[in-house]
């Protein structure tokens, strides 16, 4: 089992491996637990060994995030009796995870969270760091809380069921991991055959895209750090200004790391233009995410219904003096040598969408 410690205020450990799950009772000994989990994994509820467990079903994927769900939950937990000093364990992917850690944040003034995520994505990115919420009609995660776990169990063995577009899609998040600062990851996914959920490949390049996170949240825990010479947080968003504007353009018909594919490709690009990332490293870049079996190319919406999208980015600024919305992006000039990329040049952005027509 390789644990990793995210060394916040209120410092919390990460579990990987095949069986991590089966930690969950000693984690919770003498409480009573809430499980939050979509209805596909009610039965896995009762293999967990918990005493009695009180279960919050919830939606699956996304529908899993909205007010309805969320005031569901509250019920059912005042239903249940869960006082302050029990526990809400999220299981699941990343919007079941969210949402328990929006109940916890919230129920009784917060409660203590576990997670147990049960995707690639949601195990390298979604259950670490402490970001919960929900979403509501006028955008995604617009209400939310930072609210850390007191522990993640990365089970590997509960991904051997999962579809091979979602382990390939989670694992768009893992080479990104790789590209923002753990280039050894990139080696790793290139030399070894990292999609065989099983294999040690998988959990070593799955724990390294968690020391990753580990170190990058608990630096700058709020997103507020980023300044010209550091990227705090922000840096965790490499790839994702177009994604976002991707997903919302396909109706979220693309999973997450599909969109963050093409948004890699879009950022080493502009990359290459603002920062000299060099040739090698872009075609590094599509040749990787290919291998991985990720899409590279998109020419599908307008630049400019995408580009309007993207001025609604959380990373975007207001300038007072001129009263424009000013883009900011996240470049490497090198895998692992990360820099905002503020106020690029249209032309630029233009060219570099250019560059994601198919061939
Ligand atoms: N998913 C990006 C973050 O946790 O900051």
């Amino acid at each position: 089992m390789n644990r990793v410690e995210v060394p916040t205020a209120q410092p919390y450990q990460v579990r990987i491996g095949p069986g991590a799950v089966t930690e969950l009772p000693t984690l919770v000994a003498g409480r009573r637990v809430a499980v939050v989990c979509p209805q596909p994994l009610v039965d896995l509820v009762g293999r967990l060994g918990l005493h009695d467990p009180v279960v919050i079903e919830v939606p699956d994927a996304e529908a899993a995030k909205s007010p309805d769900v969320l005031v569901r939950g509250w019920q059912g937990l005042a239903e249940a009796g869960m006082t302050r000093g029990d526990v809400i364990v999220g299981l699941g992917g990343g919007a079941a995870t969210d949402l328990a850690g929006f109940l916890a944040a919230t129920w009784m003034r917060g409660v203590d969270v576990i997670q147990v995520p049960t995707t690639v994505l949601a195990m390298a990115d979604a259950a670490i760091g402490g970001k919960t919420g929900i979403n509501i009609p006028a955008g995604k995660n617009l209400v939310g809380a930072f609210h850390e776990p007191k522990a993640v169990l990365c089970d590997t063995d509960l991904l051997t069921t999962l579809n091979a577009r979602e382990v390939r899609s989670g694992m768009a998040e893992i080479v990104k991991c790789g590209f923002i600062d753990d280039p050894v990851i990139l080696d790793l996914v290139e030399g070894q055959d990292v999609l065989d959920v099983t294999s040690k490949a998988f959990v070593e390049v799955l724990t390294r895209a968690v020391t990753v996170k580990a170190a990058v949240v608990s630096g700058d825990l709020h997103e507020r750090t980023s300044s010209s010479g550091h990227v705090g947080r922000e840096r965790l968003n490499y790839g994702h200004t177009l994604a976002h504007a991707v997903e919302a353009h396909k109706h979220f018909t693309w999973r997450h790391g599909e969109a963050d594919a093409v948004g890699m490709v879009f950022a080493a690009e502009l990359s290459r233009r603002y920062l000299g990332l060099s040739d090698e490293v872009v075609s590094r870049t599509r040749a990787i995410l290919l291998g991985i079996g990720l899409p590279i190319t998109f020419d599908e919406v307008e630049w400019a219904d995408l580009r309007g999208t993207m001025d609604l980015d959380k990373k975007t600024r207001f300038d007072p003096e001129t009263g424009r919305r000013v883009l900011r992006l996240v470049g490497i000039s090198k895998p692992g040598d990360v820099a905002m990329i503020v106020d690029p040049d249209e032309d630029v952005l233009v060219e570099c969408y250019r560059s994601l027509q198919p061939a």
